[in-house]
């Protein structure tokens, strides 16, 4: 499997497999498909609530499939009701049990988001702590902490900006050694490439099919899903290969790790088969010219009337109109 060297040293497989919302009793047995299938990474997080599930998948294809610890590349991320310095550990303690792990390969702090204790989703005002209330820099030296002994071999962030990598590593101990952010081609994060490349942190990208593909789709709203959009199709046709395998390829030869996820063992195995697909320099332009800046992960449950947070002091951007 081809992998990229992390500033830690670490080498993280370019695809591995996305955990979220597989739906209930579906994770266990997609996770032995993908390991069956030959998936070594797994992007996991405790707000995903599947972490025992997967740790079972896992210790099960450990036993039977003789697979080991060592193969595997797991990724867990910290949720945002943990974000309180004394509340740091447990959480990845609790992460590490259900999983059945003595450490991670991977921790990154999920959303530069802090909500109180309990919360899933914020659904009034009351919900937030504001960055004043809970530093983004409490938190990472909790992980600093734990990556110092030994919890995880490797610590990053997720859904972080330019501007909040930049205060960051201004006065980490630890640097990020990764960023996972939404990315596919129509949100190609161009300049947040290109500060990550210039400071040795990995990009991970999630949903990096754009969400999959609804069906009955007309030419018009084509255009508006990454699977189905009619110059993807063209580039597959041309490779003989699927519209996933194509955007997932686009990916890594821009050199981005890509979480995918699908519980389907078909899909499952399509996905992984990207890596043999081979683009061409006119097909990764082509698929250049259709980024739009379009997240189709907003974030919009931050953004609940009374909350600290809003779209542009979370993307550090404007609202798109
Ligand atoms: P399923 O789990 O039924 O395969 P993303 O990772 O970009 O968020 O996309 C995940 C969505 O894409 C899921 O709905 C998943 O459905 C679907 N998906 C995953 N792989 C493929 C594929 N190869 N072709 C079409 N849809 C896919």
């Amino acid at each position: 499997m081809r992998s990229k060297t992390l500033s830690t040293g670490y080498k993280m497989p370019m695809l591995g497999l996305g955990t979220v919302n597989f739906g209930e009793g579906k994770t266990y047995p997609a996770l032995r498909a993908a390991l069956k299938a030959g998936y070594r990474h797994i992007d996991c997080a405790m707000m995903y609530d599947n972490e025992a599930e997967i740790g079972q998948a896992i210790a099960d294809a450990m036993k039977e499939d003789g697979i080991k610890r060592s193969d595997l590349f797991i990724t867990s991320k910290l949720w945002n009701s943990f974000h309180k310095p004394e509340d740091v550990r447990g959480a990845l303690e609790k992460t590490l049990a259900d999983l059945q792990m003595e450490y991670l390969d991977l921790y990154l702090m999920h959303w530069p988001v802090a909500l109180k204790k309990g919360v899933k989703k914020p659904t009034s005002s009351a919900d937030y702590y504001s960055l004043e209330d809970v530093p983004l820099m409490s938190t990472w030296r909790e992980l600093e902490e734990c990556f110092d002994e030994g919890l995880v071999n490797t610590i990053g962030v997720s859904n972080f900006s330019t501007h909040k990598l930049e205060d960051l590593i201004m006065e980490a101990r630890v640097a990020p050694a990764v960023n996972q952010v939404e990315l596919h081609p129509f949100l190609q994060q161009n300049e947040l490439r290109s500060y990550c490349l210039h400071n040795n942190i990995a990009i991970t990208a999630y949903s990096p099919l754009g969400r999959g593909i609804p069906a009955d789709l007309t030419e018009q709203q084509k255009q508006e899903v990454v699977l189905a959009h009619p110059v993807i199709e063209e580039i597959a046709e041309k490779h003989d290969a699927t519209t996933s395998q194509v955007v997932l390829k686009w990916a890594i030869q821009n050199g981005i790790i890509v979480v995918p996820k699908s519980g389907n063992p078909e899909r499952l195995a399509q996905n992984l088969a990207a890596l043999a697909c081979d683009l061409d320099e006119h097909d990764m332009s082509r698929i250049a010219h259709l980024d739009k800046n379009h997240r189709f992960i907003p974030g919009d449950e931050y953004f609940l009337s009374g909350s600290p947070y809003t779209w542009e002091n979370l993307w550090d951007e404007p609202r798109p109109e």
